[in-house]
């Protein structure tokens, strides 16, 4: 980020202060306590982003409630920061359009938008302390000089930096640095917040921290945050609902739930926890369930609501089916009733709360099971054990196959 994007980012902050309401005051300083402001709804439509032959992204439509907090989530290169930058100003569209609240924002200018952003990478103004550059958006919007103090200590308290104020920039860790942006973003407290991986430079017992903190305070002020990672613990812990993105398309919207219960495509089944994908073909079909072939000869009658992907399967079709590997039994052989298959156990793992398998089926699938652990033992079944492998109907989900 150059200075010239900084100095607009840091604008951005000040434009979303004239549309917040003011502070409460009964004339003590310690009843000063920021008002819940109105976080703007946003709608992205058909947003596409183009570089040269590379598409960025493309296609996006997604509605954003006011007040809500909704994560993009996806791998490396899948165009969330991209799409992030669109909505702040920093990169125009290739197609489509951007609405904050009633107005069309496509072609606004960054500073002209009610927005504040915590980048990717650190943004603090070198030459200023610490102090200086949280206190920077609140001399912009001409808050009162006496109140600044307190903000500014608030602002640092909650990022853990008390006592820092002092500091040069260059005089703290990356860790350090990103939460002093972050503090920078939050002390303004604006309508709309854009987040891109504000936490992925801190440890562990840190970004957990943060991640309840940024919580706690966005659903206190009711701020509307579009908050990027690729981290799905994260997203699943912070979020109202998910955008899953791959390929610089969104793949599926919804909650932490929806996703991980009924992912609507491979790629979200895959992405978001842990997924068996196993090749079968449709040998008959009913009006509430289709029946498939799996392994060689076992049949699996499956409810039709756990067809994905809005795909209506016939007789002869081949679908992949995927399940957690929570959702498959494991049992000591000639022990499981019903549709079970035979395996040997390849690899075991205790990790703690449960136990995790790889188990080889007769038709060479390796699948990933995991059972809970007992108090008696680390694991339940050893390495080369012959096992019995059961798939609870209700937890397949079927997508198309090749
Ligand atoms: N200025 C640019 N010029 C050319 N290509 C770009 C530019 N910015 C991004 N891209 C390309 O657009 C795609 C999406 O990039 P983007 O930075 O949005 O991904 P991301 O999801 O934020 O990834 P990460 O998790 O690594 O930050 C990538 O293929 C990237 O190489
Ligand atoms: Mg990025």
């Amino acid at each position: 980020m150059n200075t010239k994007q900084l100095t607009a980012a840091m604008a951005i902050s000040d434009q979303a202060g004239t549309a917040r309401a003011g502070l409460v005051s009964d004339g003590s300083r310690a009843s000063r306590v920021p008002v819940a402001i109105e976080g703007a709804p946003i709608r992205i439509e058909n947003i596409a982003k183009q570089y040269g032959s590379t598409t960025a992204v493309s296609g996006i439509d997604l509605d954003i409630r006011a007040g809500e907090f909704l994560s993009l989530l996806g791998p490396s290169g899948s165009g969330k920061t991209t799409l992030l930058m669109m909505l702040a100003g920093f990169e125009m569209p290739s197609a489509g359009r951007l609405i904050l609240g009633a107005s069309d924002i496509t072609r606004l200018a960054p500073n002209k938008r009610n927005i504040g952003m915590v980048f990717q990478r650190y943004a603090l103004f070198p030459h200023m302390t610490v102090y200086q550059n949280i206190a920077y958006p609140l001399r912009m919007r001409k808050v009162p000089k006496a109140e600044i103090p307190e903000r500014v200590e608030r602002a640092l308290s909650m990022v853990q930096l008390n006592g820092f104020g002092d500091r040069m920039p260059n005089q703290l860790s990356g860790g350090q640095q990103q939460r002093v942006a972050v503090a920078r973003a939050l002390v303004f407290e604006p309508p709309v917040l854009l987040m891109d991986e504000p936490l992925s430079a801190l440890d562990k017992k840190m970004r957990e921290r943060m991640q309840i903190e940024i919580k706690q305070l966005q659903q206190r002020l009711g701020v509307t945050v579009v908050y990027v990672t690729h981290d799905q613990e994260e997203a699943l812990t912070m979020s109202d609902r998910i955008a899953v993105m791959g390929n610089g398309q969104i793949q599926q919207v919804g909650t932490a739930f929806e996703l991980y219960e009924r992912p609507a495509t491979p790629f979200v089944a895959d992405f978001i926890g842990k997924m068996n994908f196993i090749p079968s073909r449709c040998i008959a079909v009913d009006d509430e369930c289709i029946v498939v072939r799996v392994i060689g000869d076992v049949l699996i009658r499956l409810p039709r609501d756990q067809v994905r992907g809005g795909l209506s399967p016939v007789a002869g079709d081949m679908l992949e089916l995927a399940i957690r590997p929570e959702r498959v039994r494991i049992e000591k052989l000639g022990r499981s009733v019903g549709s079970g298959v035979s395996g040997v156990v390849e690899a075991r793992a205790y990790v703690g709360a449960f136990q995790s398998y790889v188990v080889r089926l007769a038709d060479g699938t390796m699948l990933h099971v995991q059972s809970q652990s007992g108090e008696s033992s680390d694991c339940s079944f050893e390495e080369r054990q012959s096992v019995d492998i059961t798939f609870e109907p209700t937890a397949l989900h079927a997508f198309r196959g090749d």
